[in-house]
């Protein structure tokens, strides 16, 4: 499975691929290559790199991803290990022997909360066993979010990547970040290092993805509405979404879900279930994520926003507070306040939630 979902069409951003996969290339020919790639969320940074590295997963390639967020960031290497795949249980005898160097450490390594130095440098290490060992291939996505001692770790290798076989790839937001973050990036161009910066998608790619969405071209109205998302496809995704929804079109991507007539029953469920439990429990966070959603999809648009926004603040799991965030645009987007729903849709912290430390998957026939 890849990290991010594919769209229902690919468009476009033919240069910004093609700088991606002239890293590809390089790496194919023996060389090595560091692309850090940026923009707004939702612009298409993750899905730009799946797509970049499509075909890649059948030449033997080490390729290992590792997705940064607010959690990993206060954990010291963790973004960094995910993506070389380091756990104790590993079958590649490196991978463990790296494990277990980097337990005995841990002690000291969380005392101060960050990594020392020797922990930097067993990850070092390792990158570079692999590198040698087979082409290897790194992305850390969303490093804005990644710890400073994995930071230093992607800093490093991308300064000796003339000497690895190694294409090493970041993604990171362009708002602005930690000075630490802004040194990597500064660092990396002075290199000469590509720079991959996501505009948003202009107007005709924006017509084919929705078209693609539904089935046919956009009417005028949904035009001006698709105008509202700035050409990001992931608010455009939404948008349609919530059209589709409203109406009563079969919504893409939609899960198994109660039947209509049973939703208000199964929100009280929820609604009874969420407030006997403990806010600040994990499960409290997961039942009034699904509360919303069932409002939602309920109609019960305002109600499902309100839901939404009274519990965005206090909710601790990323992966709920995403969804949450996910639901209150479309619930205001429903209830006719798309102005609302775009601004949401830019708080959102993390608009895809996904699991941590996916290795790519094996070709397609
Ligand atoms: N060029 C594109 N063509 C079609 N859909 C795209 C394109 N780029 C991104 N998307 C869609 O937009 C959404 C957000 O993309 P994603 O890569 O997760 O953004 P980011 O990593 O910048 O937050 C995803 O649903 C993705 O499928
Ligand atoms: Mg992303």
């Amino acid at each position: 499975m890849w990290p991010v979902d594919s769209p229902p069409r690919w468009v476009d951003r033919s240069q910004e691929l093609a700088t991606l996969r002239a890293g590809v290339e390089a790496l194919r020919q023996g060389g090595s290559a560091a692309v850090w790639v940026e923009g707004e969320p939702g612009i298409g940074k993750s899905s730009l790199v799946v797509e970049a590295l499509a075909g890649t997963s059948d030449l033997g390639w080490d390729i290992g991803w590792g997705i940064a967020d607010q959690l990993t960031e206060r954990m010291p290497l963790s973004v960094m290990q995910d993506c070389l795949q380091v756990r104790p249980s590993s079958p590649d005898p490196r991978r463990a022997h790296a494990a277990r160097l980097l337990r005995s450490q841990r002690l000291g390594l969380f005392a101060d909360g960050d990594a020392s130095v020797s922990s930097v440098e067993v990850l070092m290490a390792l990158a570079d066993e692999l590198c040698a060992a087979a082409p290897t291939v790194m992305v850390i996505d969303d490093l804005q979010w990644a710890d400073d001692a994995s930071l230093l770790v992607w800093h490093k290798l991308a300064a000796s990547i003339d000497q690895l076989r190694l294409l090493l790839i970041a993604t990171c937001r362009s708002d602005p970040h930690r000075p630490q973050v802004q040194q990597v990036r500064a660092s990396l161009a002075r290199r000469g290092g590509a720079v991959v910066a996501l505009g948003p998608l202009p107007e005709t790619d924006v017509a084919a993805l929705v078209t693609a969405m539904l089935g046919t071209p956009p009417e005028d109205t949904l035009r001006q509405l698709t105008a509202q998302a700035a050409g990001n496809p992931l608010y455009l995704r939404e948008l349609v979404d919530a059209l589709a929804r409203e109406r009563a079109q079969p919504s893409p991507g939609a899960g198994v879900w109660p039947a209509q007539e049973q939703l208000p029953v199964a929100a009280d469920l929820l609604r009874r279930e969420r407030d006997e439990t403990p806010s600040g429990d994990k499960a409290w966070d997961g039942l009034t994520s699904s509360l919303a959603r069932a409002l939602l999809a309920a109609g019960s648009y305002d109600e499902a926003a309100r839901q939404a926004s009274v519990a965005l603040p206090v909710m601790a799991d990323p992966v709920r507070q995403a969804e949450t965030y996910s639901v209150l645009a479309r619930a205001q987007v429903s209830a006719g306040r798309s102005d609302e729903a775009i601004t949401t849709m830019r708080q959102a912290p993390s608009p895809s939630p996904r699991r941590p430390g996916m290795r790519l998957p094996p070709p397609t026939p």
